[in-house]
């Protein structure tokens, strides 16, 4: 989890134009180390984590139907809204935040945290 206060420092990276991505389809762009899967509903545009938690498939060649991203390999559905995984809300992908400025998408996108491993004797 990346605080409110450290993402004010994370900036917003331009990964598309408006217009290249179709309406009602998605795109995977490479922010850093992360790859992110951006959709346009028509409407707006939605940033999430491109890698499924299921089995590492790409979310961003998935159909997107009501606000919902299908994965391409097992179906599993996740909300653009909240990133949340339809059959169980306590799975989540992580979501970016995304904004245009002229004809430039742009998404800030947080970089990997190190994972931390609980502390104690590892001997035991
Ligand atoms: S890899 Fe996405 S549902 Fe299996």
């Amino acid at each position: 989890m990346v605080l409110v206060s450290e993402m004010n420092d994370v900036p917003f990276i331009p990964v598309a134009k408006v217009g290249d991505i179709p309406a009602g389809e998605g795109r995977t762009f490479a922010v850093g180390e992360r790859l992110v899967a951006l959709f346009f509903d028509g409407v707006a545009y939605s940033a999430i984590d491109d890698l499924c938690p299921h089995m590492g498939a790409s979310l961003g060649s998935g159909p997107l139907t009501d606000g919902v991203v299908t994965c391409p390999w097992h179906a599993w559905r996740f909300r653009l809204s909240d990133g949340a995984w339809c059959d169980n809300a306590a799975l989540r992908v992580e979501v970016f935040d995304v904004r245009v400025v002229g004809d430039a998408i742009e998404v800030r996108v947080p970089p990997v945290r190190p994972v931390e491993l609980p502390s104690g004797d590892p001997k035991r």
